[in-house]
């Protein structure tokens, strides 16, 4: 398990946290893992923070997991990173961002919301809790969910953990830059 976290969750890194509507129209959020609160004995779990906007109302994700209680995040890799940005716009709740991003959806094995097929590793998350931290424009909460079922392409996996030059996965940096994760450095911890 920490080989698979591992590897997937890069600082910044943006995913795709994918919520099934009431209306049955989906929509994504593109969100930022802030941290990957795992240990052995304690099941996977999965943290980011869904903002107050502007005008002070909720986003429309954060409304569909306080409906649902589920949603999937799914890592982005850089050949569909342009996707991803389209689905990062403001639209109305009633817009189906899978057709306006030609991103596919796919059925999830223990949760209602769809999974995102392009992505090479999808998490089905359970909500676990909301931390509130402010109601303010710019403020927003913790959603932490617990990893129900993980996704991992096959072709992604080199002895037992994920390859992070297949996954290609990207960092945000804020603003509209983007990192890569092909140039990596290794240091040991001390002892
Ligand atoms: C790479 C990237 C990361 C983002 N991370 C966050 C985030 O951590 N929290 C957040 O509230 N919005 C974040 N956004 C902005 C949301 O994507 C945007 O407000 C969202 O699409 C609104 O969707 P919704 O109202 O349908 O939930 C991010 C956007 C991008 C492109």
């Amino acid at each position: 398990m920490g080989a698979i976290i591992g590897n997937i969750l890069v600082p910044g890194a943006p995913i795709l946290e994918k919520v099934l509507r009431t209306v049955l129209v989906y929509a994504f959020l593109f969100l930022t893992i802030l941290n990957n609160l795992h240990r052995q004995e304690f099941p996977p779990v999965i943290c980011f923070a869904p903002i107050v906007r502007r005008d002070g109302s909720k986003k429309d994700t954060l409304h569909n997991i306080e409906a649902t209680g589920e949603f999937v995040v799914n890592v982005v890799s850089e050949e569909f990173a342009a996707k991803m940005n389209v689905t990062s716009g403001e639209y109305p709740p009633d817009v189906d961002e899978f057709a306006l991003s030609g991103l596919t959806p796919v059925a999830s094995e223990v949760v209602k919301a769809p999974r995102v097929k392009e992505s090479h590793v999808n998490m089905e998350c359970r909500l676990m809790k909301i931390v509130p931290v402010s109601e303010r424009p710019g403020g927003g909460c913790l959603v932490l969910g617990e990893v129900v079922r993980f996704h991992v392409d096959d072709a992604m996996v080199s002895e037992f953990a994920v390859d992070p030059d297949q996954l290609g996965a990207v960092g945000r940096m804020g603003g509209a830059t983007y990192s890569r994760t092909v140039d990596r450095f290794e240091l040991e911890r001390p002892k």
